[in-house]
């Protein structure tokens, strides 16, 4: 489905809210931007989150761009997008299970489902997971589907571990890294600097860096993406 010219759609989805899709996006685009990949944010969550943030901070300008967009403008302005652009369109939908969130995850090269590692969320995260196959199987589609497990403590407590078993118990796909819980990745919407634009002389930014760009080389070899094709 990816071509040269087309840009790869990359969603962030999931029937739970606030699990980390607007951080996350926020911090992909910012580690894609890094590479000089051109990055488009639609947000499609009615908060608005990514869309105010862009207008909050307008250094960002430099180095992403974000639309905001209403239910029923999103296939139309993708496709206008798509016709237009190349790089990458990050897509945040609104944490609800929705419309969107079924033509996002139909459209989309990948989508990324965050999860803490607490049941609520492997359930939701679950849940979506089992509609995207049946979907996948029904339209003959593959539905490309990875859980990021999020806002890990570093320290691994015993309730962290058991919810590791109950994610590999669920059957979903999470990729073969965590996301931890740290203060760069929560400063994200306070300072308008992702990571990758933060100040790296902090140890904790850093970290984050490393951990984005591991995540970074991971999504793009899902894709079968070198990053050549990807920025072009
Ligand atoms: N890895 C992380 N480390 C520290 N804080 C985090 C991390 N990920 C997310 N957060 C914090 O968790 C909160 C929820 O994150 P976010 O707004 O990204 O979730 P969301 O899924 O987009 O929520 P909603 O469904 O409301 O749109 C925010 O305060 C954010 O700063
Ligand atoms: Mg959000």
């Amino acid at each position: 489905m990816t071509t040269a010219m087309r840009p790869t759609i990359i969603a962030f989805a999931s029937p739970k809210g606030g699990v980390g899709k607007s951080t996350s996006c926020a911090c992909l685009a910012g580690a894609l931007a890094a590479r000089g990949y051109p990055v488009l944010v639609l947000d499609l969550d009615q908060n608005r989150t990514l869309e105010q943030w862009f207008k909050r901070f307008p250094d960002l300008a430099g180095i992403l761009t974000v639309e905001g967009l209403g239910e029923g403008e999103f296939m139309d302005r993708l496709k206008h997008h798509c016709d237009t652009r190349s790089g990458f369109i990050l897509v945040d939908v609104a944490g609800v299970y929705q419309k969107t969130t079924i033509q996002a995850a139909t459209v989309a090269d990948l989508t990324i489902t965050p999860s803490k590692l607490s049941a609520p969320d492997i359930i939701e995260a679950a849940k979506l997971h089992r509609e995207l196959t049946h979907l996948s199987t029904m339209i003959g589609k593959p539905i490309l589907h990875r859980v990021l497990l999020n806002e890990v403590s570093p320290l691994w407590p015993t309730y962290q571990r058991a919810a590791l078993e109950d994610v590999k118990r669920s059957g979903v796909e999470p990729f073969g890294m965590v996301v931890h819980q740290r203060a760069p990745y929560a400063e994200v919407f306070l300072t308008g600097q992702p990571p990758h634009f933060a100040n790296r002389t902090r140890e904790p930014v850093r970290k984050a860096v490393d951990q984005l760009d591991d995540l970074t080389d991971r999504i793009l070899a899902l894709l079968g993406l070198n990053e050549q094709k990807a920025a072009a």
